[in-house]
């Protein structure tokens, strides 16, 4: 999507230069960085300290970190242990394990000698197929969005909540939850989005934010407390999410804080839609309270807040008590029964392992 008048990936091969280069999230909104990622060690520690974050993209990063892995040491023993170390960097996003085994698999049985040069067009199009899914999710998304704006009186905006960022930066391009709102934009139907702040990290207020400023999408950030309050006036429309994990069964693991704005507007009868490419499904897992790890983070990010002051520095602040003893989980998971649709690249189907199963025939439990 555009930064200015420069339309970038999050991540990005650059030919001339032979380098991997991506955009470091950890400086936005207020510094636009690109960094490269020459070593292994770059790419786990662009996963694990989130420079790159949110599922499609940890994966397409993890894809990139083999290919150059390959290029220093192509032996088998480095192959596996590349995956091992990228593999440990982030528990909860399923496309992690997916990009990597995609990589592995191809890799494994070529002549080492030919693994590197075979490894980068694989890691390019890991990250092509997931701006093509988006931009697929985007089509079928506009069109809940374009029959919510029917039942409106023309001109009135579809007020969009949502949660954590699942736009562009989370993955290649076009996002996954933000894909139906930029498809929306360009149609010409009015949006308005609540975007929840998404503490402890703030990924709603520092980069959907961003993102919604840098397309001129109207909207308004709120703290995450705030969305039950906006159903029950009746001033949301439709929830729109991303996930990191969704099972077979349609559960589905995302940012935590998911959950209450899915129990919230079951109550205040709010379609509840999460959008996902098809990587981010673990067809291996049916019971997401139960089968999926959930990431626990420093307690820091808890007690402590960053922001940036008047003179334009940056700064931490200490909110509780020193030493006060914290929980830090970074994901939940919200019942499929609470979820209205799934947005696929194939299309929207209920959450549900019936409903997975015939957009994804292919992945269906024999
Ligand atoms: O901890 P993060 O920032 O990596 O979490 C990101 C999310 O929870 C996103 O909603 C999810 O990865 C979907 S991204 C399209």
């Amino acid at each position: 999507m555009r930064v200015g008048d420069t339309h970038y990936r999050s991540i990005w091969h650059d030919a001339d230069a032979d380098e991997v280069r991506i955009i470091d999230q950890r400086w936005l909104p207020h510094e636009f960085r690109v960094v490269t990622l020459r070593r292994l060690e770059d790419f786990a520690t662009a996963i694990r300290d989130m420079w790159v974050r949110g599922a499609p993209l940890i994966g397409a990063t993890a894809a990139y970190g083999i290919a150059e892995q390959m290029r220093r040491d192509p032996g088998d023993t480095a192959l596996e242990n590349a995956w091992q170390v990228l593999h440990a960097t982030r528990p909860t996003a399923i496309n992690l394990r997916w990009a990597l085994d995609a990589m592995r698999e191809l890799l494994r049985p070529l002549d080492p000698a030919s693994r590197a040069e075979a490894a980068f067009p694989r890691a390019a199009a890991i990250c092509d197929e997931d701006v093509e899914n988006n931009r697929r999710i985007g089509q079928h998304g506009l069109e809940i969005m374009r029959g919510i704006a029917a039942g409106k009186p023309i001109g009135e905006p579809v007020r969009v909540l949502t949660h954590c960022n699942a736009g562009w930066l989370a993955t290649v391009d076009w996002g996954t939850a933000t894909s139906p709102i930029y498809h929306a934009m360009e149609a010409g139907i009015p949006v308005h989005v609540f975007v929840d702040e998404t503490r402890p990290r703030g990924q709603g207020a520092l980069l959907t934010a961003w993102e919604m400023a840098g397309h001129g999408v109207p909207h308004d950030l709120v703290v995450d407390n705030a969305g039950g309050h906006l159903m029950q006036r009746g001033e949301i429309d439709m929830v729109i999410v991303g996930t990191d994990r969704t099972t077979a069964a349609g559960d589905v693991c995302n940012k935590i804080g998911t959950y209450l704005k899915a129990l919230a507007a079951q109550d205040n009868g709010v379609p509840f839609y999460v959008a996902l490419p098809s990587p981010t499904v673990d067809w291996t897992v049916t019971d997401g309270l139960s089968e999926i790890p959930i990431e626990e983070r420093d307690g820091r990010e808890v007690t402590h807040v960053p922001g940036k002051l008047a003179d334009g520095s940056r700064a931490e602040v200490q909110i509780s008590p020193d030493a006060t003893p914290t929980r830090n989980p970074a994901f939940d998971v919200t019942p499929a029964r609470l979820v209205t649709g799934l947005i696929t690249e194939r299309g929207v189907c209920p959450a549900s392992a019936s409903g997975l199963a015939a957009l994804f025939p292919e992945h269906a439990r024999k």
